[in-house]
């Protein structure tokens, strides 16, 4: 009678760990789809305010891939939560809708203030795309603790799996965008510089010109007030004469 008490306590607290674990597992997913949730909408933004074309085209890209992991991350909670042993708690442990911070490095006001104020186009893009990287860096090391909390759960492969999927996409994209963001960043500066001497040059012949004509004005008007001061001059000498 007290083994099998003992053996039914020891299978009910096995039960009762692998639900915990369960719930440890869905809870990790979860945080990972938040942040794949927050990349969705950076993503978006980030493809439609971009200014060089190949960038957009690989944040597009990027973006459809985030969306089938977040659809990943999803069909692995459903299929955890739907073996919970309650079922009030599987709706509980649902896939989440809420979106993660992402880590993004905050400038100080000042910086932030300056950005706004007298950034260029291209720079803000130079700016963001640097961003973009820590993000892809970020969702990596994400993956990787993720994968290895996991395993140490011991979850099943087709959610292991799917993790190491996603893991691989971010890898990929980061890896791109390390490869490529120096480049044209190079670009982008090579003509804002182009174009800040070019503006210059329009600036320096305004200038001059404006300068040239204010010159003649002025001779103009010296030529018209000697003009009437010989003329005073004249009348008043006649008016004595006379
Ligand atoms: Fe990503």
């Amino acid at each position: 009678m007290r083994r099998s008490r003992s053996r039914k306590s020891k299978r009910d607290s096995s039960q009762q760990m692998d639900f915990g674990r369960r719930i440890t597992a869905i809870y990790g997913l979860n945080l990972a789809l938040s942040y794949e949730n927050a990349a969705v909408e950076r993503l978006e933004q980030r493809a439609s305010q971009c200014i060089v074309p190949e960038v957009k085209r690989n944040l597009q890209r990027h973006l459809k891939q985030t969306r089938g992991q977040q659809e990943r991350l999803r069909e692995r909670i459903q299929a955890l939560a739907a073996t919970a042993a309650d079922s009030t708690e599987a709706e509980a442990i649902t896939p989440t809708t809420e979106s993660a911070r992402l880590p993004i490095p905050e400038p100080p006001r000042s910086f932030r203030n300056m950005m706004d104020e007298v950034g260029t186009e291209r720079e803000r893009e130079v700016w963001e795309s640097v961003n973009d990287l820590i993000v892809e860096k970020a969702e990596v090391v994400m993956y990787k603790s993720g994968i290895q909390a996991l395993e140490l759960l011991g979850a099943d492969k087709k959610t292991i799996s799917a993790l190491k999927k996603n893991l691989q996409e971010e890898e990929a994209f980061a890896k791109l965008l390390e490869k490529n963001n120096p480049r044209i960043a190079k670009k982008l500066m090579k003509e804002q510089m182009k174009e800040g001497k070019k503006k210059r040059i329009a600036q320096v012949t305004t200038t001059g010109k404006r300068e040239v004509e204010e010159e003649g004005e002025g001779e103009e008007k010296a030529a018209a007030v000697a003009t009437t001061d010989s003329e005073t001059v004249a009348a008043t000498t006649t008016a004595t004469a006379a």
